[in-house]
């Protein structure tokens, strides 16, 4: 009896021992925890209006240009329209974050749905939807994180003076703004005015492939419209101006009684040489100034990086004197979006035939193909040694991570391993920069909902919850990394055995 007992519990400590190899191979060593992380640091994940919402033509919502991107077919024939129609299922799903042990949320606001003429009149509804958001996530202990804009201008804007080409925009942006802060403000302390500016001026204005569209032979091939050599960069210069402008309003007007914060988010691109050779390191070095410098550089001194400048003459805008002294200092934080690393290999010949710098060395030198690959390749350092370089670059501004996250195909599994070891393996570099001095102050794993993609549709998703599109409940399963970021949250071992055994049971999703 008692061998047999001991035998049996010797067999019992071997398979859990087993299972635990299995799961440090599977998910990596589980070498930190939520709480080795500085007092304040907070986790959370996010979604933007569009994605998620639904709702897109009621109470009041007019279009924006992403409405209008999306049904002209480019975000792989799928809209908006319904998505995870979050508009009505968002009690459900802050008590969803809440079970996931999230401390906060960013979330975008649909400029058209609060004030549907992009300017003027605010609309009942819309003002109503997001008051009742914002209690609900508060009344469930998560702080909101806001972003102004995410890629959808109200189409009228757009269509009256060309939206963020025109200086127009400045005053327009800091109404909305305004609006936010009065309405919102008392409940609100983080403020990203604009997302990703970078990837919207070369998406919407370079390639053409993102909204609203636009571009000019050769860089982009499919635009009835545009000007890639000048237009990024103009657009860019009116996103730096319209955000110092809101900044300057809050700083003024509500800071002292709201106590919050106005960021600035950018797509974290890390670029590293392809080779040792000179050439590539220069090249490698250039492209990081023209995907963060462009941005950074006039955040903390004022002006364009000089290789910028350079190289795009007099097709990017100069800042007069008092606008170089708006912008300068006026992100209290970057929001910063990443998702891959890149290797840039010099290539002189396509500097010599094109006119347009991006044409020239960025474009050329990496390939956009790894970007749309199906999976990102788990490349944590390259994160380490973004914080790192804006840290040493950039007078080390207080960093949220707002965009972090793996995608796998919707049709896939619920058993998304890969996800976790991205996140896992990304969360840890992001502990070892905070030591090394980055002043990193949260995260934000991108996404919470698996929502309409830009580019993809709903084709392949970022999701810890999958949704079921074909189900008219619409409703929500967790994948396994729901449960592994939750655990992680909630302090416990992340890499449980538990986990395993729930992963175990999780079924593929048979969709096609
Ligand atoms: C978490 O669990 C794994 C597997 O059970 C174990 O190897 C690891 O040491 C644990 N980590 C912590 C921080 O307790
Ligand atoms: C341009 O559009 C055509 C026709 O829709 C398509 O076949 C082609 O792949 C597009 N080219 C690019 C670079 O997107
Ligand atoms: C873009 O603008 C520049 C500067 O105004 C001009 O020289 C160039 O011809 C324009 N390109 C196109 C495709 O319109
Ligand atoms: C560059 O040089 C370093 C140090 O000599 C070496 O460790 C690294 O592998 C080299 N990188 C490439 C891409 O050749
Ligand atoms: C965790 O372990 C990995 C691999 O051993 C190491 O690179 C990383 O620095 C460690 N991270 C932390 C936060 O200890
Ligand atoms: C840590 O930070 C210091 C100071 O900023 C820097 O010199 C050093 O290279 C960093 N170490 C690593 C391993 O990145
Ligand atoms: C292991 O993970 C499961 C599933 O999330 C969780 O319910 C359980 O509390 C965890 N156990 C420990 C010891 O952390
Ligand atoms: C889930 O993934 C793990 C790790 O890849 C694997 O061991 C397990 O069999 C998978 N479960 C299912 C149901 O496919
Ligand atoms: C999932 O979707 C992709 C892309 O649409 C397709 O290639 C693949 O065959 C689908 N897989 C399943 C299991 O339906």
């Amino acid at each position: 009896m008692m061998f047999q007992n001991m035998q049996s519990s010797f067999c019992f400590l071997l398979l859990v021992a087993a299972i635990q190899c299995l799961l440090v191979i599977v998910f990596g060593k589980d070498n930190y925890s939520r709480g080795d992380f500085p007092p304040g640091f907070i986790f959370g994940a996010g979604t933007s209006a569009y994605q998620v919402e639904g709702a897109a033509f009621e109470d009041g919502r007019t279009p924006s240009i992403w409405d209008t991107f999306a049904h002209a077919g480019f975000s792989g024939g799928a809209s908006g329209d319904i998505a995870c129609d979050l508009y009505r299922k968002y009690k459900d799903d802050v008590q969803l974050m809440a079970d996931t042990g999230l401390e906060a949320y960013r979330f975008s606001i649909s400029w058209s749905r609060l004030i549907p003429d992009g300017r003027g009149p605010i609309n009942p509804k819309g003002l109503q939807f997001y008051n009742n958001y914002i209690d609900e996530l508060i009344s469930h202990g998560i702080q909101p994180h806001v972003t102004l804009f995410h890629s959808d201008l109200p189409q009228t804007l757009e269509d009256e003076y060309g939206g963020w080409l025109s200086r127009k925009i400045v005053k327009d942006f800091t109404e909305y703004a305004e609006v936010c802060f009065k309405e919102f403000g008392d409940r609100v302390m983080y403020w990203t005015t604009i997302n990703e500016a970078n990837i919207y001026a070369l998406g919407g204005y370079d390639y053409g492939f993102t909204p609203p569209g636009r571009c000019s032979p050769p860089f982009g091939v499919n635009c009835s419209r545009g000007n890639s050599s000048t237009e990024p960069y103009m657009v860019v210069h009116n996103m730096l101006l319209a955000h110092s402008s809101v900044t300057k309003l809050y700083r003024r007007n509500y800071k002292s009684t709201q106590r919050g914060f106005v960021g600035f988010s950018i797509y974290g691109l890390w670029c590293v040489p392809y080779s040792n050779a000179t050439a590539d390191v220069v090249a490698a070095q250039r492209t990081n100034e023209f995907y963060t410098g462009w941005i950074m550089n006039p955040f903390i001194f004022g002006d364009y990086p000089s290789v910028m400048k350079k190289a795009a003459g007099t097709r990017i805008p100069t800042f007069t004197k008092y606008e170089a002294k708006l912008v300068k200092g006026s992100a209290d934080f970057i929001g910063l979006n990443h998702y891959t690393t890149v290797f840039v290999k010099y290539k002189p010949s396509s500097i010599e035939k094109h006119s347009r710098d991006f044409g020239a060395d960025v474009e050329a030198e990496y390939s956009l193909a790894a970007l749309k690959a199906d999976q990102y390749p788990v490349i944590p350092s390259g994160l380490y040694e973004l914080l790192e370089y804006l840290k040493e670059a950039y007078s080390n501004l207080p960093i949220y991570i707002q965009e972090n996250g793996q995608k796998t195909p919707r049709n896939g599994t619920l058993n998304d391993t890969s996800r976790i070891e991205y996140l896992h393996a990304y969360i840890g570099s992001v502990l070892d920069a905070i030591r090394n001095g980055s002043d990193t102050r949260g995260y934000f794993a991108w996404s919470f909902l698996d929502g309409l993609e830009l580019l993809a549709g709903y084709v392949s998703g970022y999701g810890f919850y999958y949704v079921d599109l074909d189900d008219k409940e619409l409703r929500r399963y967790p994948k396994l990394s729901a449960y592994w970021y939750a655990n992680f949250l909630k302090g416990k071992n992340s890499t449980n055995s538990t986990i395993l055994q729930v992963g175990n049971k999780l079924i593929p999703i048979n969709k096609s």
